[in-house]
């Protein structure tokens, strides 16, 4: 989603902040823009499209500067074109401004102080520029209508601000959208993600919402909302830059899906202690511990991680645990339990329907955790606690490794929650996962076996369809979401017995449906619905488990756990995703339309 970089110092800001750019591009955006400052004034350049777009316009004009402000724009008010992506100027261009988020009062706003002025793009963000100026033109400095517009504004944002008649400041301040001030010697930058600016620094100062901050080249202040300054201690920001790079591989997605056995190893050795035993801190079990019932909060494919958590809290746990999709629960919250705990999934720490349901949590007393992937998200800073996944940075926008991880992680909790509670070990965890780490190679090393599979099933279809049963149900969700985030193909997941109520009727000649066949229960019951859908012309795909499988089964995995089995089959459905994409000559990391950190609810 919209991503803001800035620079101020003393090289080459144009350079520095198309770089910056460049990296928040996973984030997804569909027009991309900067803004310069020298002494003869402040230049925009902004494009529709890729920010290589963007750069040859930049690049084809002269116009530099040491100060600048950066923005990629995932449409919501406006279409995707030039008027409307950032940065937005004010009516006689002395104001330059970047915005994440929704102003959800603009209407309000302009009706109030500016019924009068002509705008120039569809946003809500060109309010907030053209209000700056308004109170700058009744004699109000910078620094003070800045502050006065923002203690007006409602709902989420994240600004950066520039003032054509002083080339030492760019303004910021913030609320729910996230953005970091990252400091260096004698130059100062902003990023919403500490990613963009770590090639040129890897020391950074939260903000928290409703601060302004004054940022100049060898200065940063932070106000509160009544100017009082504020001290911050700075960070480190701890991610190797080689992370975030794809190195030896096409695409981000095949890398991180290749990177999945090595996080699990991290996750192994981060939640052990030097006995071999499992770890985690005492006050996250004893809050767990606590709570008479778990409810899981997530958005896509966290969700289905969430699905697969439930399955661990409610059996080896024995904690009632329900999985809740952020966006609906804020609007029509179910009846709470006594003692509730939310944990909130999420990659990015940053998703506001997520965040949206955490302020109503916590504004009822409710304890809560975060497991997520970014160590000082939002997510994390809010929540009572946090527990990492340590599967270092996900660059495309498609998630995978974070999938895998925050199931290991959740069922890292569940098995220490149940011997907190009293309960026998049902599984040496350890030594499962250490079989699903090896399970996991065996697949990514049988990659071009899946591509042969993708070609039989996936390169010709317009639609598939993805069914199994209990857990194996909830990773047909998710194959199924993949599918179609990166191949456009038009895919759900079912529950195997449920396609004959409905939606065997779109099974026609030749349709590709996947079946997951990894649980001994239900094993004859899923081949039945799969000889269902055969009757029926489906061109059926079974992808089972050793020890269950059946002559003419199209792909086995690896034996492990049962409950283990969405760590190792997913893993064939992510690289079915990958190559049916790659086999459309699709952009496999940048999706259209989508974001990868969706920082508006
Ligand atoms: C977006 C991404 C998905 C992701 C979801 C939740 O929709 O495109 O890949 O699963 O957000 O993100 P989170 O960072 O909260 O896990």
């Amino acid at each position: 989603m919209c991503g803001i970089v800035g620079y101020i110092g003393h090289d080459n800001a144009k350079e520095l902040l198309l770089k910056g750019l460049e990296k928040l591009e996973y984030r997804g955006y569909d027009s991309a823009g900067i803004a310069l400052t020298n002494d003869e004034g402040t230049e925009v350049f902004k494009e529709k499209g890729r920010i290589a777009d963007l750069r040859k316009v930049a690049d084809d004009n002269d116009f530099d500067g040491t100060l600048g402000i950066g923005h990629t724009r995932w449409a919501t008010h406006g279409v995707p074109n030039h008027e409307n992506s950032h940065p937005h100027q004010s009516a006689s261009k002395r104001y330059t401004l970047v915005h994440n988020g929704v102003i959800e009062n603009y209407e309000e706003l302009r009706a109030e102080y500016l019924s009068d002025v002509n705008f120039l793009s569809e946003t809500d963000t060109e309010i907030v520029v053209q209000l700056i100026e308004h109170f700058a033109n009744e004699g109000l400095d910078t620094e003070t209508a800045f502050t006065k517009v923002v203690s007006m504004l409602e709902g989420s944002y994240a600004l950066g601000l520039l003032d054509d008649q002083d080339n030492d400041t760019i303004y910021v301040a913030k609320n729910k959208s996230p953005l970091l001030i990252g400091v260096g010697d004698d130059f100062n930058v902003i990023a919403s993600d500490a990613l963009a600016m770590l090639p040129v620094t890897n020391e950074y100062k939260e903000i928290h919402d409703h601060e302004i901050v004054i940022v100049k080249r060898d200065s940063v202040v932070i106000k509160d909302q009544d100017g009082n300054v504020q001290d911050r201690e700075t960070y480190t920001a701890e991610i190797d830059a080689a992370d975030a790079e794809k190195g030896v591989y096409d695409h981000y997605m095949l890398k991180e899906i290749h990177e999945q056995p090595a996080v699990m190893r991290r996750i192994i050795q981060e939640y052990q202690d030097c006995e071999g035993n499992l770890k985690m801190d005492k006050d996250i079990v004893d809050d767990v511990a606590a709570a008479d019932r778990i409810y899981i909060i997530a958005a896509g494919t966290s969700y289905h991680a969430g699905l697969v958590g439930k399955e661990f809290i409610e059996k080896w746990a024995g904690v009632p645990t329900e999985v809740h999709v952020a966006s609906e629960f804020v609007y029509n919250m179910p009846l709470l339990s006594e003692n509730p705990l939310f944990i909130y999934i999420s990659q990015s720490g940053e998703t506001a329907d997520s965040r949206a349901v955490l302020v109503e949590t916590k504004k009822l007393g409710h304890k809560s955790l975060t497991i997520t992937n970014v160590p000082g998200s939002t997510l994390s800073r809010e929540a009572d606690h946090t527990l990492l996944l340590h599967a270092g940075p996900e660059i495309a926008v498609a998630s995978t490794k974070a999938y895998t991880a925050q199931i290991a992680v959740l069922s890292i909790l569940s098995q220490i929650v149940a011997l907190e509670h009293g309960r026998e070990a049902e599984v040496d965890l350890l030594r499962e996962l250490a079989k699903v780490t090896t399970a996991i190679e065996a697949i990514v090393d049988d990659a071009e076996k899946l591509e042969d599979i993708t070609k039989e099933f996936m390169d010709d279809t317009r639609n598939a369809f993805f069914i199994g049963r209990t857990i194996d149900y909830n990773v047909s969700l998710e194959g199924a979401l993949k599918l179609k985030e990166i191949s456009y193909i038009q895919a759900e997941g079912f529950a195997g017995g449920e396609l004959k109520h409905g939606t065997i009727a779109l099974i026609e000649e030749g349709t590709p449906v996947v079946a997951l066949a990894t649980q001994e229960n239900v094993n004859n019951s899923i081949r039945g619905n799969v000889k269902e859908v055969a009757a029926r012309g489906a061109n059926t795909c079974v992808i089972s488990m050793e020890g269950l499988e059946k002559e003419g089964d199209t792909y086995v995995i690896p034996q492990v756990h049962e409950l283990l089995t969405p760590l190792v089959s997913v893993v064939a459905t992510q690289l079915i995703a990958y190559y049916a994409a790659l086999h459309r000559d699709l952009d496999v990391d940048k999706p259209r339309n989508l974001a990868k950190s969706v920082t508006v609810e």
